[in-house]
């Protein structure tokens, strides 16, 4: 008898921690609730989520929160300059005392390491709530988007253009994964990680999905079905944002590039977008752009992953 498929106890630090089975009964999950959340009200009651957050955070931290107390339990904020690690206690020894209190940490990090450390050293599940390397919980929800909008995320052309940064990595991996087909734009000098692209062709091998990289965003959107974008300057690059802006000339989306995808081409974006930067108000707050669903599907993404980890 073939094992039933189980998400308890797991952790969720970058997307490849999950197969594409557990990605599907996810995205089946998250569909459930979302339908009849009041059902799911009581699932998760006496659990306690602690978040950490060492940027700052609109979506994530509250859909994060209010997902908890809509499954029952509830979540603690935990802003690091609030903790004893900013006073120097070690990310390992955090880890151990709060799995001492809590049920599941969720964190974001400046440095990938520190998710690694919390689910290294801790003995609860740790969810990454974005780190400088990935964001599957973004990608989770932008995943549930694609499938609500364009019922599959098999025969469409998924393109992401911009900065190859965590949010590029976790979509990159989340269309592979499903199979699916999906080409980067970014300008020379702000590829994905080596590390990152590896991954994902080695499972597109598996899965019958492909990444395609290039440094044309016109050629790029042509006939996509689907166009994403995040910013230019991320958490922890401000300094850099001036060389940026001037690097990043050619990858914004405007009405322009638009007008190169398919008529009913979905826009996406993770928020929160610089408007006048990578995407232009005509095309945020036009009629392909889907952005508040996606934002919205954040908390029934983070619930379905909630309720799994830790449901009965
Ligand atoms: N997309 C996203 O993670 O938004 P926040 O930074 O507001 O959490
Ligand atoms: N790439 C952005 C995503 C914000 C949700 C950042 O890391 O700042």
């Amino acid at each position: 008898m073939p094992k039933k498929l189980s998400l308890k106890g797991r952790d969720l630090l970058a997307m490849s921690d999950l197969s594409t089975p557990e990605i599907e009964l996810i995205l089946k999950t998250a569909r459930t609730i979302k339908k009849n959340p009041k059902k799911y009200s009581s699932a998760l009651k006496g659990k306690n989520l602690g978040m950490i957050f060492q940027k700052p955070s609109t979506r994530t931290r509250v859909s994060f929160e209010v997902a908890m107390y809509q499954l029952g339990g509830q979540a603690l904020n935990l802003t690091s300059n609030e903790l004893q690690l900013k006073r120097g206690e070690t990310v390992a020894d955090t880890a151990r005392v709060l799995s001492r209190f809590l049920d599941a940490m969720t964190a974001r990090v400046f440095s990938h390491n520190d998710v690694l450390d919390l689910a290294k050293y801790g003995t609860i599940p740790v969810i990454n709530a974005l780190s400088d390397y990935e964001h599957p919980c973004q990608a989770l929800a932008d995943l549930l988007t694609i499938l609500e909008h364009k019922k599959t995320l098999k025969n469409i052309k998924t393109v992401y253009v911009g900065d190859g940064n965590n949010v590029a990595h976790s979509l990159a991996l989340a269309v592979v994964q499903m199979g699916g087909y999906i080409e980067v734009a970014t300008p020379k000098g702000y590829e994905m990680q080596d590390s990152l692209i590896a991954t994902a062709q080695k499972i597109g091998k598996q899965t019958g999905g492909k990444l395609v990289l290039s440094y044309n965003a016109q050629d790029t959107a042509t006939q996509a079905d689907v166009i994403y974008v995040d910013v230019w300057t991320s958490m922890g690059q401000e300094e850099e944002h001036k060389k940026r802006l001037a690097d990043f000339q050619g990858f914004q989306i405007n009405s322009d590039l638009l007008a190169r995808a398919k008529k009913d081409c979905i826009v996406m974006h993770c928020l929160p977008a610089h408007r006048g930067e990578e995407i232009t108000d005509e095309v945020v707050d036009g009629p392909n752009s889907v952005v508040w669903d996606q934002a919205e599907n954040r908390l029934h993404a983070q619930k379905a992953l909630l309720y799994l980890v830790l449901g009965k």
